[in-house]
């Protein structure tokens, strides 16, 4: 089945969408995301998805193309039109269109550059990988300073996850002044007795939005959160580890730079908050 996919308010068989070789997303990294899941053919966390966008583009100082309403209803029509029951919806804007290359940012009257396509993952919520668990490396974070805007900038994260698969892991997690940063794509979690932990927020990572959620239910089921960085070494000796993020939701981690986690299966917290996210997530989806 062809995708139907979404550029610049036209609804476009996937072949047929084309953006401008000018574009400031191809030529610049100019340009913010979001990835927003899909369960049940509805979206999970929209509202979150729609205030990280709307925070990326003000500290980016570019303009918004869209409304909530607007982008809500382009966000349902691709799911619908796409069949999705499971899955993701991509979305990206960037800074449009100048007719030429220029380190400066264009005129203001330059229309940003808006795209949407859906990615279909019929047992997403039901992964085998859940059961199993991830096996991720270390490696250092290079990326720029600004990693709680959500740009289109993904060539370090990219490489870390070609390094992962090339040391026959899953994913890395990136690690800066001694300490984790996060997952290439994903927010990363230790687990010792019954207390969750998990780096504070600052411009060093992402603010998930399933991090957000994930930390709301671990609070509401009395489990202990503290907020601050940890280091490969304690995460070694943790109970469990685990990630979290709009494709994945909640995924145990198993092993760290070939040693085991804990008993080096999925640990009972990270599975708790999984079943917690995915059921709650869903009674709340739109
Ligand atoms: N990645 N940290 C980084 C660096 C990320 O790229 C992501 C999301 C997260 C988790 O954020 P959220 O819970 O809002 O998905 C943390 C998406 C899924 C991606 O790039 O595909």
């Amino acid at each position: 089945m062809t995708r139907t996919v979404y550029v610049n308010g036209a609804y476009l068989p996937e072949h047929e969408a084309t953006v401008s070789i000018f574009d400031r997303g191809f030529l610049m990294a100019d340009g913010v995301y979001e990835v927003t899941s899909v369960l049940d053919g509805k979206l999970i966390d929209f509202d979150g998805h729609y205030a990280r966008l709307e925070r990326s583009l003000n500290e980016l100082d570019m303009g918004n193309p869209t409304t909530y309403d607007d982008l809500l209803e382009v966000h349902r029509k691709l799911v619908a039109e796409n069949g999705i029951i499971e899955g993701m919806v991509y979305l990206q804007v960037t800074r449009g269109n100048p007719g030429d290359r220029d380190f400066a940012f264009p005129p203001e009257d330059t229309v940003p550059t808006i795209v949407l396509f859906t990615q279909n993952k019929p047992g997403l919520a039901n992964s085998p990988a859940a059961k199993k668990g991830m096996k991720v490396i270390s490696i250092e974070d290079q990326r720029w300073a600004r990693r709680d805007i959500k740009t289109v900038q993904l060539l370090a994260p990219s490489l870390g996850k070609m390094a992962a698969k090339a040391a026959g892991a899953d994913d890395a997690w990136m690690v800066e002044d001694g300490y984790v940063t996060e997952g290439t794509s994903n927010n990363a979690y230790i687990v010792k007795g019954n207390t969750i932990i998990t780096r504070a927020l600052s411009n060093d990572i992402l603010h998930g939005i399933t991090r957000a959620a994930v930390l709301r239910f671990a609070a509401e089921a009395q489990m202990k959160v503290e907020e601050r960085n940890f280091t490969i070494d304690e995460a070694k000796e943790a109970d469990e580890a685990f990630i979290t993020s709009a494709s994945t939701f909640v995924m145990p981690v198993v092993e760290l730079d070939g040693a085991a986690i804990g008993s080096g299966t999925p640990g009972s917290v990270a599975a708790r908050l999984r079943e917690i996210y995915l059921e709650e997530s869903l009674k709340a989806a739109i």
